[in-house]
């Protein structure tokens, strides 16, 4: 099995971005924590951050017959890009969106997400927490879906 993880902008700045909000965990410390459960799993990761969303975009493309699942915190794309919705929708792939923050606890701007509708689940508001959970949900869905189809 193999799973495509995507940080979206301003997520390399964690560890020292808005304490209060995300949390002390740098992006380099989920990243171990995902592939040390991905190595558990016997699982397959590949991860990449970027603050553009023409990149995001284009690793989505790429993920169509490569990868069984996306596991994506698109960030503040999350609040505004139907790019990365279509993208979502277009490869068909199972997606899985996570936050660290509760993002309906938050400002009403950041209360709507164009991802959610195209996505399996989400998972928002556990801190570094959401992406190991939202990992374990990516290798169940995949799981399930495998034996559906044997
Ligand atoms: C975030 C929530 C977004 O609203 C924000 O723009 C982020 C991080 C989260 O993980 O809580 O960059 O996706």
């Amino acid at each position: 099995m193999k799973i495509l993880v995507l940080h979206g902008p301003n997520l390399n700045l964690l560890g020292s971005r808005e304490n209060d909000v995300y949390g002390s965990v740098t992006l380099d410390a989920i990243n171990r924590a995902l592939e040390d459960l991905a190595k558990a799993e016997g699982v397959k990761l590949a991860i990449h951050q970027s603050n553009a969303e023409g990149d995001l975009v284009d690793w989505i493309q790429k993920a169509a017959g490569a990868f069984d699942a996306l596991l994506i915190n698109p960030g503040a794309f999350t609040h505004t890009s139907i790019a990365l919705r279509d993208a979502i929708a277009g490869v068909g792939i199972p997606a899985i969106e996570v936050h660290l923050s509760n993002i309906y606890r938050r400002e009403a701007f950041r209360q709507h997400s164009y991802i959610a509708g195209v996505a399996i689940g989400q998972i928002s508001g556990f801190g570094s927490d959401s992406y190991v959970l939202g990992l374990r949900a990516a290798v169940a869905h995949v799981k399930r879906a495998q034996t559906i189809k044997t």
